[in-house]
């Protein structure tokens, strides 16, 4: 994870990297650090904490330079110390380097500089590329050696370089880990996500893997890992409707848990007819032909839609769907079938974890790809990809793409089933028109935010939370208990609750917090006998059911409800319920919300 940033050009590159370091910080929080030339000196400034600290520290010295390189760190190897914040260097301080990613096998790398004198001042894995670029500069020019140190490295990697005997130059490098490259009059940019550079420019070159650029002056160049020059094509960069802004919301998470309507409405846009019934999200008819199984691969929030999607996949379009957790799927010794469709899931399109699970079928199986950023790493090693239309979602707890990814796969499972005859055409008209009523519907339980956030000031002592779902709402029990732990650092489970009397009842005692999911739908009357068990054993409930139901108010302390739906888009409405919950408990709790502790939002690592 980590963010990088590098500018050389007009203006002071101080500014610049600050600005985007704060864009990045989605990414990582851990610290941050900047360096810089002077007088043919490499300077660094580096803080413990957030960019702000490393900001008032640059503000305080008044530095003035028109090349910089900023990093800010999520933590790996090494404490999250001032010793342990990027950039790094070699043993003469003539190299500085940022990097985003792991180098695998440093510590071999690091015992072999080690027999060869090198002094390390940090626990990173980083500090090994400074010292093994130093002892390579003893032996080859400069191109030469970087293409000697990148090629031994194994791991995933976004690196910058400055070089205190060549002021002028500046040399990024990419394999695994995503960066973004762009010029504008003269000015050069380097950015981890387009989004840390993108007020001031407006096209981009998206590195391929296994890219340098090589940047002297104003003039830049591209190679491969073997050296040999190669050409990228610049792109340009799609500026969202959605602002980088809070527009007025005290954190980003609620500014986007009330977009999400909105987002909803920008994701299905256009890719359906309500008229004659037929749904396009822009995939070739081919990749649905002959399947006789779908897994969806994802991890965290992103799972959670893809179980979600599961039941439409497999209601409507009939098809046998599992859902995988990325991170479980290397292990599997599988030979997948030609006719298994694989569906990757991932709103920030870098989750290594996911990734490396395509990489696994890529080639062998047909692969659709749903993500939030269209330049994205699994964006482009899928062959086909659908985006959902979120605009920047900055909060680290994901919630809008949440909901766009579960509108797409809705989408999605109906012209799987338009193609497979599945359902006919009447059915799938009415499931169109009940998508199309979601955002409205979304907007009522948004306003009725306020009584969420009473009902907060009641629980948020609590130490820890239950929650159950059933069928379809399970999942969103899951996201629900995610969101509670990810920001309010609750201790919460989430079960399935025909679970519940298979053991963790045993944890219900008097005044347990019980959140239940329970709308009218085929599994209604059985949650409501699991919600009776808990409460008999002194659980208070806290539900969140369809409007009128009043065997689930007499059960509940307290009881949230949605307006009756079709069954299967009940969690679109009972999910913002779930948010706000986690939202206003955390914010009572007084703790950072748009950044929790120890979590970033892109994780690069798996
Ligand atoms: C939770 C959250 C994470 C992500 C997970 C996968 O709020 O944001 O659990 O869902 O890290 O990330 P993506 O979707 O980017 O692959």
């Amino acid at each position: 994870m980590c963010g990088i940033v590098g500018y050389m050009g007009k203006e002071n590159a101080m500014d610049i990297i600050i600005n985007g370091l704060k864009h990045l910080e989605y990414r990582g929080y851990d610290s941050a650090g900047v360096a810089f030339v002077e007088k043919k000196k490499i300077k660094k400034i580096r803080e413990k904490g957030k960019v702000d600290l490393l900001k008032k520290e640059i503000d305080k010295l008044k530095i003035i330079t028109h090349s910089a390189i900023g990093h800010t760190r999520w933590a790996t190897h090494g404490s999250p110390s001032k010793e342990n914040t990027h950039p790094h260097s070699d043993c003469k301080n003539k190299i500085a380097l940022v990097h985003n990613g792991i180098i695998e096998n440093y510590l071999e790398l690091k015992n072999l500089l080690k027999s060869k004198k090198h002094k390390f001042s940090s626990d990173t894995d980083t500090e090994v590329i400074a010292h093994l670029l130093e002892e390579n500069l003893k032996h080859y020019p400069i191109f030469d050696s970087i293409l000697n140190t990148i090629n031994i490295l194994k791991g995933s990697f976004a690196l910058l370089f400055i070089f205190a005997d060549y002021p002028e130059l500046m040399i990024g490098v990419r394999k695994n880990s995503p960066l973004v490259f762009a010029e504008k009059d003269g000015d050069s940019f380097f950015s981890s996500d387009i989004i840390g550079i993108s007020t001031y420019v407006d096209r981009a070159y998206f590195l391929e893997d296994e890219t340098i650029v090589f940047l002297n002056k104003s003039k830049f160049s591209f190679f491969d890992f073997k050296g040999a020059e190669k050409k990228i094509p610049a792109k340009r960069i799609e500026k969202s409707s959605f602002f980088i802004e809070k527009k007025g919301f005290k954190h980003f998470m609620l500014k986007e848990i009330f977009e999400q309507p909105e987002a909803i409405r920008e994701t299905i846009q256009d890719r359906y007819s309500i008229e004659d019934g037929t749904i396009n999200i822009g995939i070739d008819k081919s990749l649905f032909e002959g399947i006789d199984k779908i897994k969806i691969l994802s991890c965290g929030t992103s799972y959670h839609a893809g179980l979600i999607g599961s039941y439409f996949l497999e209601s409507f379009g009939g098809v046998e769907t599992s859902v995988i957790l990325s991170s479980e799927y290397p292990y599997k010794e599988l030979k997948e079938k030609e006719t298994t469709l694989f569906i990757a899931i991932s709103q920030s399109g870098e989750t290594a974890d996911t990734l490396k699970a395509i990489r696994k079928v890529k080639g062998k199986n047909r692969i659709i790809a749903i993500t939030n950023v269209p330049e994205s790493s699994i964006t482009r090693e899928s062959d086909n990809y659908v985006l959902t239309h979120c605009g920047p979602e900055i909060s680290v707890a994901a919630t809008k793409t949440f909901t766009s990814q579960v509108a797409l796969l809705f989408l999605l499972s109906l012209q799987l089933s338009q193609q497979k005859n599945a359902l006919n055409k009447k059915e799938i008209i009415k499931l169109l028109e009940e998508l199309r009523k979601i955002p409205v519907q979304m907007e009522g339980v948004l306003n009725k935010s306020s009584l969420i956030e009473k009902s907060a000031s009641k629980f948020y002592q609590k130490e820890n939370f239950l929650y159950i779902g059933r069928w379809i709402n399970y999942p969103v029990a899951m996201e629900g208990s995610l969101k509670l732990k990810e920001i309010s650092y609750i201790f919460s489970e989430a079960y399935s609750g025909g679970q519940l009397k298979h053991g963790p009842i045993s944890l219900i005692d008097e005044g347990t917090p019980l959140i239940a999911i329970a709308p009218e739908d085929r599994a209604k009357v059985k949650i409501l006998s699991n919600i009776e068990e808990a409460k008999t054993r002194g659980a208070e409930i806290i539900s969140i059911g369809t409007k009128g139901d009043s065997e689930l108010l007499s059960l509940s302390d307290v009881m949230f409800s949605i307006p009756p739906v079709n069954e299967f888009l009940s969690p679109f409405l009972t999910i913002v319920y779930a948010q706000l919950f986690a939202y206003y408990i955390a914010l009572r709790r007084g703790v950072d919300i748009d950044q929790p502790r120890n979590l970033a939002k892109s994780v690069t690592v798996e």
